[in-house]
């Protein structure tokens, strides 16, 4: 095997050794997937101004987020299904990210529960909480939380109702897959996916499976979302979930300046500029096109950090150009648990960690700390801007 030199090698490893369905779940936003494919392209379309002659010795791209030094401004996103990329995926990849110095976000729609990954790491996990109708359920889910040691709830705002995503539908999304002549025909492609399987037990939604009642089909998210997700959750339900939980809140699902502000005025640490990846609304803008207003419209009362679209260090040194103290990474690595396991998410965190560190000190800085709209060349030839803009908290 050639070595692997950036994540689209992940990429394509990964849509060789992971069954079409979860590959496809993974690979795919809703509708056209305009959105989705805005998040990469508008990353690629943001110049950096290169400074020479600087010194570049000690180059640092140590931060913290909401209080947690990491390695990086990167966190693995909260991601459905991932046991579904590799056997046991949530564990290998929350084990990848301990060893590497990043936090690690556990979906409500994981496999493996949150029991199950806390007891297989040491660095407190972040809970992504999705809120339900059945309040009952959301309240022991937290509880859990808390039982595991989360060091942080982020609670995502943009899937009270599921987005249309044409693949899962023609695949027959579920998990674990039905046994029908096309799901075996496929599966029989993919031997070392199967033979992990195989020796795993973990192979449901781990944290929903055996904790709630009423559910016709719980292998399936999208029945499962059409008939528990609360369609309507409000800025009253954030309160009421904040003073449950009473730990760091991080709110996911940012897309304008007005529900930014509301966001920050609710008290969370964070907030998270992101459509989901592009899987929800289509058509509306790429993250890191919305970041920068939404940075200036809540100045340093809160962290702003952004997911969407990051397939490098180069697109996460952009992203903290423009005013993300952090950034989230979903896809990325995905593709490196479904290519090699445990081994890939390394991988890619290690990608991307050269690539951010390599093109920061040729954009004239060793610190990401200290890095900012300045590394930037303006769109049309224009004089580059002085001075950060806008200003990241650094508490
Ligand atoms: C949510 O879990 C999704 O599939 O985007």
């Amino acid at each position: 095997m050639s070595p692997i030199t950036h994540i689209e090698d992940l990429r394509v490893l990964a849509q060789r050794r992971v069954p079409r369905m979860f590959y496809d779940y993974a690979d795919s936003g809703s509708w056209t997937e305009s959105t989705y494919r805005a998040n990469e392209a508008d990353f690629q379309a943001i110049k950096l101004r290169q400074r020479v002659a600087v010194n570049m010795e000690n180059r640092s791209t140590r931060t913290t987020m909401v209080g947690v030094d990491t390695a990086m401004p990167v966190a693995l996103a909260p991601t459905g299904l991932t046991g579904m990329q590799h056997a046991d995926g949530e564990i290998l990849a929350a084990r990848a990210a301990e060893a590497f110095g990043v936090p690690f976000t556990l979906s409500t729609m994981s496999i493996c529960s949150i029991e199950d990954v806390a007891a297989h790491t040491k660095a407190p996990l972040w809970f992504q909480l999705y809120v339900m109708r059945d309040r009952d359920f959301i309240e022991r889910l937290i509880e859990r939380a808390k039982a595991a040691r989360c060091g942080a709830l982020m609670l995502t705002l943009d899937l009270q109702i599921l987005g249309q995503r044409h693949k899962d539908i023609k695949n027959g999304l579920s998990a674990p897959p039905k046994p029908t002549l096309a799901n075996l025909i496929n599966l029989a492609t993919k031997p070392r996916w199967c033979l992990g399987m195989l020796g795993t037990k973990r192979r449901q939604f781990g944290n929903i499976v055996g904790h709630v009642k009423g559910v016709a089909d719980m292998s399936s998210l999208s029945s499962w979302t059409a008939q528990q997700f609360d369609p309507a959750l409000n800025w009253g339900d954030v309160e009421w979930i904040k003073n449950r939980w009473g730990g760091k809140l991080i709110l996911k699902g940012i897309l304008d300046p007005e529900d930014a502000r509301l966001a920050r005025d609710s008290g969370a640490d964070a907030l998270i500029v992101s459509n989901h990846g592009g899987r929800q609304l289509d058509g509306a803008p790429s993250s890191i096109s919305a970041l920068p207003a939404i940075a200036e419209a809540v100045g340093s009362r809160i962290e702003v950090w952004m997911d969407g679209g990051i397939r490098s260090g180069q697109d996460v040194l952009k992203a903290v150009a423009l005013g993300a103290r952090g950034t989230l990474i979903g896809r990325a690595f995905l593709y490196g648990l479904g290519a090699l396991g445990e081994a890939g998410v390394s991988k890619c965190l290690e990608l991307i960690q050269k690539e951010l560190e390599l093109t920061m000190a040729f954009c004239g800085h060793t610190d990401i700390r200290r890095v900012d709209r300045g590394i930037l060349l303006p769109p049309h030839g224009a004089a580059p801007p002085a001075g950060p803009l806008p200003v990241r908290a650094y508490g």
